[in-house]
């Protein structure tokens, strides 16, 4: 049985309930401005359907991880841009100082049919990440229905996600969830061939489970990022300083050994002694000692460009910038990546891309988000998702 979405449900249905949702705005807040709102943005969908319906809607979400109530993570900043954004400035969300209890059920007491309501971060009670029975409980008792558009929040087994979502009867999926999950799943069971992957990042062991579902299908791997240096060593190439991942040597080794037509490592790198480091090497082969790696190099740029765009109507996952592109002189390798990626989209491919920091360098690169078939919200999830890992915010879901 497919996901039952908000749109399985006869509108009438909605008209005067309250709807609990469980969006994902973990977006970047520094003192008090908003970074980039694509997860804020992508809830409107959802949120949108239930108040045209008459639903009163009930937001609930997590912001970083902190160790209690704090200002630092407080999602005050986050009611006001939704309100920026939906426009609806003369009836501004609604924002209540807490998730659970008296005044947060006074508050929606007072709530009118289309009215929006944002809970503070649920993650300010730590019962909320221990997925504690009683905390469930008092979260459900706000709603008479569930819905989980935090697609990047699946992979935790949380109240909000799991154990209070199990309190209902109705249990469905908001549009950005099923949206996340089709593409996614389009990736790991069935990509369109030819089917080329493009690596970045720094840390291998958060994509090995992704990789592994994923290198058997794929037809080409591109790999960059502080990931490629540990693969280089693995191959016997000299690194110099350059970060790697000892633990994973072995586990890169094997796939080295098992993928070698397919995997394609860089073959030159821009080079520095630190990332503050001014005078930059553009070193071919080895990396002399001293000197660290910290992004892929031009005739590399070429290559994995030449693949990426050259893709022909199949589908293009990247995951990861090709080297630190937070620094201009080495925000190359990232900057074309992303380039060739918009060419494969124009050119009629299927283009996706995951990871936190992906989004960003795409956008720093000058590529709009409609220039990518599907840009995820997911970071952790999404890479868990395509290990083929079980995702409980998924699971509870009416019709999984
Ligand atoms: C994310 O940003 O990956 C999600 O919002 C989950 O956050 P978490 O890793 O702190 O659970
Ligand atoms: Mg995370």
């Amino acid at each position: 049985m497919p996901l039952r979405t908000i749109a399985d449900l006869p509108d009438s249905q909605f008209d005067g309930k309250r709807v609990l949702v469980r969006v994902d705005f973990n977006v970047s807040v520094n003192n008090g401005a908003i970074g980039e709102d694509y997860r804020i943005r992508m809830s409107l969908p959802t949120i949108e359907y239930l108040t045209k319906r008459g639903a009163r809607v009930i937001l609930a979400s997590h912001l970083g991880r902190p160790d209690g109530p704090d200002r630092q993570h407080s999602l005050a900043p986050v009611a006001k841009r939704l309100s920026d954004i939906i426009g609806r400035s003369r009836t501004p969300i609604r924002f209540a100082d807490d998730c659970v209890g008296f005044e947060v059920e006074d508050e929606i007491s007072k709530m009118g049919k289309g009215d929006i309501l944002l809970l503070e971060n649920l993650r300010f009670h730590k019962e909320e990440e221990l997925n504690d029975p009683e905390f469930s409980k008092q979260l459900a008792s706000l709603a008479d229905i569930y819905v989980n558009d935090a697609f990047s929040t699946s992979h935790r087994k949380h109240s909000s996600t799991y154990g209070a979502a199990w309190l209902f009867d109705t249990r469905l999926a908001g549009f950005n969830l099923s949206k996340e999950v089709e593409y996614l799943s389009m990736i790991r069971e069935n990509p369109k061939k030819p089917f080329t992957l493009v690596v970045g990042g720094v840390k291998i062991k958060d994509k090995i489970g992704a990789l592994e579902h994923l290198l058997p299908k794929a037809d080409k791997v591109m790999i960059g990022g502080a990931a490629a240096y540990t693969f280089l060593k693995a191959k016997g190439v000299k690194t110099g300083n350059s970060l790697i991942d000892e633990e994973r040597l072995s586990w890169v080794a094997k796939a080295l050994s098992t993928y070698d037509d397919k995997i394609m490592l860089p073959i030159d790198h821009v080079c520095a002694t630190s990332p503050t480091d001014t005078s930059i090497t553009m070193v071919r082969g080895d990396i002399p000692s001293g000197m660290s790696g910290f992004d892929i190099g031009n005739e590399t740029i070429e290559r994995y460009s030449a693949e990426v765009g050259g893709n022909g109507g199949g589908t293009v996952f990247w995951n990861g910038p090709m080297g630190m592109f937070e620094i201009r002189a080495f925000s190359n390798g990232t900057v074309n990546i992303a380039k060739s990626m918009a060419l494969a989209f124009w050119r009629g491919s299927k283009t996706l891309i995951g990871g936190g920091d992906t989004l960003e360098a795409m956008k720093k690169s000058g590529v709009a988000e409609n220039e990518v078939s599907h840009v995820s919200t997911g970071g952790g999830a999404t890479l868990r998702y395509l290990a083929g890992d079980e995702m409980p915010g998924v699971v509870i879901l009416n019709g999984y």
